[in-house]
């Protein structure tokens, strides 16, 4: 035992040398500041991109003269040891040789990719989400970055909106565990160390929630579902010390995001301690004038530093219009070197006052980039993203013999496989289908590959997704040839995979759908190669959740593997062959059709809940209210079987907790892993609550035949909610617990909250 006393002087040193840091940390910065101009002083909260990378339109193409002029404190789109050396030099030669800051996309792996995070969620594992967090970091910082954003915390619940693959899904609460493990993966215990990056949460805030799935569109909702499902996330991943925040593109109660002072300060700054900087998302100042709550950039200027942004993305409109604003008094000189200060000491932070090029290390960049330990657990992580969705007559796994047609316009595409928003990943390096395939069985199956379709047969669609061009005969021509090849060959063979899906220009950012179903090109080619009677297992490649009605109705087998990245194929393959027991489950609806979008899990009851007797209760015509797959769904290749869920009492005190238990049962042919997933209800409220919320998880590994008691402590803690005061608060009365493999198929039990 350590005695008290030493324990408390410990302390006081350990407190000390902190605050001394802390007061020389602003003693520099407070005095850097004192010697800069006005000038110099917007210049650091101007983001230039680079023309290495395009994440948006390009405004200005003179950022390199910006840097050289002290005009610019910060790029983004530009990485490479080299390459950041270059500009930092340029950096270096301005009058106080203020360091750049470099930021990028690195939003699922640098150059190593991992699955989309959407994907990636459905591991349940949130130490190997910190860990791809981890190696992203490192990978990034090697290639010259500081900082990167992500992650993206925002709650999405309509798959018709593109950028639901950027983000964990629907969940609350896994959004708030998933948004922990990444800040602490990306930025480490220590931001000074040369392999730990700045973490960026965004899109500040609720962009998850645009109306009808449309990018960029508006965005309307009540407080208490701001408070409660939207924002917690963003707020865990500040708690976590996320170092910056990026705004969103939409409105908050009319008010966009870049120039909403009730976000950006009252609840950002003032409610939940916010203390690192705040940049805006791309031109996002600008597009107050088309928002319609400014006239022109001046204004907008204004509005957006008022509002508590600190740094402009790629709008040029603070070093545009603040000089102006300050003379006009429209903002203060402090306003100005409070934004100042704080993107200062993010600089401060990692350590680039003491040296500037501390990232720009070739010698890291060759050894730490896409090594083999890197490429392992991008693997390993893709193969537990994939969530095995109809197994019907155990056509999975896939025997090593015989042959095998491999078809589909997705069975062969490197650059399909590591997705969207994936930066500077290194596609070339992209295992495919067909490689994985071939690597994995070694010669003694046959495996034969056709394309069978294009992607897609829609040809203004196909425009969108090449950016306009014009079309070549070749992005279109032997549509009918290539089908009936394929054919032939399914024919020809014993087993069918189909390789199915979206492109990675499908999802992500600008790429919204209304119809989220497999294209019908696709879908003919599904459907004649169904024809030839042959076993068909279909692996889907996508971003999003897709309708799949017809698909489940009549394929036996489907797998849903996203966009996995790196090792994509060797994941697929692996599963395919029952080398690994599928065990992802979904983190976001699938409904059945679009015609039910929204739709969640944790959704309320109304006061006509569906009856199906009775004409007048809340439900379709020509649908059920329930989803295809549900939020928690995913089947494995052995079958586990739940019983005895038992409360430790039957009433919970106050303040108090009790433990849940439930007997896990593997009941099937394999070994394999289980998400138990455990979901809370509150029976009556003064607001009304959800039908289910998610509260915690277990993942398990269970050898066949064998069982195991899992237990979860719940909390009184994890009963509260926004009443209509908007105070967080518990109520006293009957709740329910559920456990089970995903939110649909569970058992409950019943307890009691005490006053
Ligand atoms: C716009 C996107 O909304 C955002 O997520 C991204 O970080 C920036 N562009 C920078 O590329």
């Amino acid at each position: 035992m350590i005695p008290k006393q030493i324990l408390f002087l410990a302390t006081a040193i350990l407190l000390g040398t902190s605050a001394l840091a802390q007061q020389t940390k602003a003693q520099f910065l407070n005095s850097l500041i004192a010697k800069m101009t006005l000038d110099e002083k917007v210049g650091q909260l101007n983001l230039l991109t680079s023309f290495m990378d395009q994440t948006g339109p390009f405004m200005k193409d003179d950022y390199v003269s910006d840097i050289e002029k002290g005009r610019c404190g910060a790029i983004f789109n530009a990485y490479t040891p080299q390459f950041t050396r270059k500009l930092q030099d340029m950096a270096m030669k301005t009058r106080l040789k203020i360091p750049l800051l470099f930021g990028y996309d690195v939003i699922h792996g640098h150059k190593t990719i991992f699955p989309i995070p959407l994907g990636e969620a459905c591991t349940w594992d949130l130490a190997l989400m910190e860990k791809s967090a981890r190696i992203a970091a490192v990978e990034a910082s090697a290639d010259g970055l500081h900082w990167t954003y992500s992650p993206m915390a925002d709650i999405a619940r309509d798959p018709r909106w593109g950028r639901v693959a950027e983000g964990v899904g629907e969940d609350t609460w896994l959004g708030v565990q998933v948004a922990k493990a990444k800040v602490k993966g990306y930025q480490g215990t220590d931001l000074s160390a040369a392999n730990t990056i700045l973490a960026c949460v965004k899109h500040f805030a609720l962009y998850g929630a645009a109306e009808a799935g449309r990018d960029y569109n508006t965005v309307d909702m009540s407080r208490i579902r701001m408070l409660e499902t939207y924002l917690p996330p963003y707020k865990a991943a500040i708690d976590a010390g996320a170092a910056t925040v990026m705004t969103s593109f939409n409105e908050i109660d009319g008010v966009p995001a870049t120039g909403n002072k009730w976000l950006l300060t009252d609840l950002l700054r003032k409610q939940w301690g916010f203390k690192g900087f705040v940049v805006t998302d791309y031109t996002s100042i600008n597009e107050m004038i088309n928002h319609g709550v400014v006239k022109d950039e001046y204004e907008a200027g204004g509005l957006a530093l008022r509002a508590g942004v600190d740094m402009d993305m790629q709008g040029s409109v603070f070093a545009g219009h603040i000089a102006g604003l300050l003379k006009d008094k429209k903002i203060t000189q402090k306003e100005i070197d409070q934004a100042v200060y704080r993107v200062l000491e993010a600089k401060y932070n990692l350590g680039l006052f003491k040296n500037p090029y501390l990232y720009c290390d070739t010698v890291r960049a060759q050894r730490d980039i896409m090594n083999e330990e890197h490429l392992q657990v991008a693997k390993d992580i893709a193969v537990r993203s994939i969530v095995l969705l109809k197994n019907e007559g155990d056509v999975l796994p896939l025997r090593k013999q015989g042959s095998i047609a491999l078809i589909g316009p997705l069975a062969d595409s490197k650059r399909d496989m590591i997705g969207n928003w994936s930066a500077a990943g290194d596609w070339q390096k992209a295992v495919t289908l067909l490689d994985g395939l071939k690597a994995k069985s070694g010669g003694s199956v046959k495996i034969s590959y056709a394309p069978g379709a294009y992607v897609t047969g829609d040809t203004a669609m196909l425009r969108k997704l090449l950016n306009y061009r014009k079309l070549e005969p070749a992005d279109t021509a032997n549509a009918a040839q290539m089908q009936a090849e394929a054919v032939a060959l399914a024919r020809s063979a014993d087993v069918v995979i189909m390789a199915l899906g979206e492109s990675q220009g499908m999802t992500g950012e600008a790429a919204s759908r209304t119809d989220i179903g497999i294209p019908a090109n696709q879908k003919a080619l599904l459907k004649a190669v169904l024809a030839t009677g042959k076993p068909v297992v279909l692996v889907l490649t996508n971003g999003r959740p897709m309708t799949l009605e017809w698909e489940d109705a009549n394929v036996p087998a489907i797998l849903e593997t996203w966009f996995l990245g790196t090792q994509a194929g060797h994941a697929i393959a692996d599963v395919l062959f029952g080398d690994y027991n599928p065990a992802g489950k979904l983190t976001m609806t699938f409904p059945r059709n679009e015609g039910q979008i929204p739709i969640y899990y944790n959704s309320k009851h109304t006061g006509r809940p569906i009856d199906p007797n009775n004409k007048y209760s809340s439900k379709y015509l020509d649908a059920p209210n329930t989803p295809l797959y549900p939020f928690g769904y995913g089947l494995s290749y052995t079958q586990f079987s739940y019983s005895n869920l038992r409360v430790s009492r039957a009433q919970m005190a106050a303040n108090g907790s009790l433990e849940v238990s439930v007997t896990v049962t593997n009941t099937g042919k394999y070994d394999g892993e289980e998400v138990v997933q455990l979901y809370v209800q509150d029976l009556v409220g003064s607001v009304t609550r959800p039908v289910k919320e998610l509260k915690g998880f277990k993942k398990i590994f269970l050898p066949k035949g064998a069982n195991q008691i899992v237990s979860f402590r719940i909390a009184a803690a994890d009963l509260k909610f926004y009443n209509s005061d908007l105070k967080f608060i518990n109520e006293p009365g009957a709740c329910k617990v559920f456990v089970g493999s995903n939110s649909r198929d569970v058992q409950e039990a019943d307890f009691e909250l005490m006053r």
